[in-house]
């Protein structure tokens, strides 16, 4: 009877404090590969008539999902009462749509898949856009959890004088709870995406806020092209180099260093995804979001 907590490859901080802060052992398995690269699991701790928590965090998803997906499968044969993922970041929730003919809309796949495998979810921040919950989506119960609090009083006590900036329309649900939080007056440009490495943005008025100190906020950083633009516009219309903030230090490729580059003084995330720039805590938030649904 009981609980206990597994972490995928990578989630340890993250498995570790919500371990402690529940008070729920954590379980030993064996994940690796075979010289061919298919994976071999193993779990060792017994699981019979357990709740299970797992901890996955889901960037770069396609080289997780088999894993997880045989971890469920094991799980579940050697007799788990109830398989819960918790997963602070959420992939594929961006192709929510078959923008041309043709095009697979990843967000139901996936979401299909995982409502297969497990029986409840708890997140952070999903890109919710067109879809409006992940209910719409996934059809285990779910918790979305929400870092615009933390990330605002961050904000209180590390900024002076900040003004809020979101790079796009999507961005004004978490810029605008964000700045309503950290008390401060806020502003979204307007984003048009031509291809993976090009984003062209609106030149709204900023003059305004010279004497603030901008506050880019995004809920994912890629690329970084979004942030790497906007910084491009704010300095033309000469104010302060700005402060970056993510929620999900998603960061392909060399992004974490074209955005130091283009010139922001500081990139901060919250700890969805480890990243030497995690400044801003999100346990708590998982945390609740384990207790809501009652699984324990
Ligand atoms: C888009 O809709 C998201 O909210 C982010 O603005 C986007 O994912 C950022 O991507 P990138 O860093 O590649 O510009």
């Amino acid at each position: 009877m009981g609980a206990i907590l597994f972490s995928f490859p990578g989630n340890e901080a993250i498995a570790n404090a919500l371990s402690h802060s529940l008070s729920i052992p954590q379980g030993e398995f064996t994940l690796r590969h075979f010289p061919d690269g298919e994976s071999y699991l193993r779990i060792e701790s017994s699981v019979e008539n357990k709740d299970v928590i797992l901890v996955a965090t889901l960037e770069r998803p396609d080289d997780k999902l088999l894993p997880l997906l045989f971890m469920a499968d094991t799980l579940r044969t050697l007799k788990a009462k109830r398989i819960g993922v918790v997963a602070p970041y959420l992939a594929y929730m961006r192709q929510d749509v078959a923008f041309h003919p043709g095009e697979a809309v990843s967000s139901r796949a996936f979401a299909t898949l995982l409502s297969r495998y497990f029986d409840w979810l708890v997140t952070i921040d999903p890109h919710l856009h067109r879809i409006h919950t992940l209910s719409e989506l996934y059809s285990i119960p779910s918790y979305v959890g929400h870092a615009a609090g933390t990330i605002a009083q961050w904000i209180r006590t590390h900024v002076t004088r900040p003004v809020i900036i979101g790079p796009d329309s999507e961005s004004e649900q978490w810029v605008s709870q964000v700045a309503k939080d950290a008390g401060a007056p806020w502003v979204v440009l307007e984003k048009i995406r031509r291809g993976d490495h090009e984003v062209e943005l609106s030149l709204p008025n900023l003059e305004t806020w010279k004497t603030y100190q901008p506050v880019l906020v995004d809920d994912i950083i890629s690329t970084a092209t979004t942030m790497v633009e906007t910084i491009g516009h704010l300095k033309k219309l000469g104010l302060n180099a700005p402060t970056c903030i993510g929620v999900h230090a998603v960061f392909a490729a060399d992004a974490f260093e074209k955005l130091k580059k283009a010139g922001a003084t500081e990139i901060i995330t919250c700890n969805t995804i480890t990243h030497p720039s995690n400044r801003i805590d999100i346990v708590p938030i998982l945390k609740e979001g384990i207790t809501n649904l009652k699984t324990l």
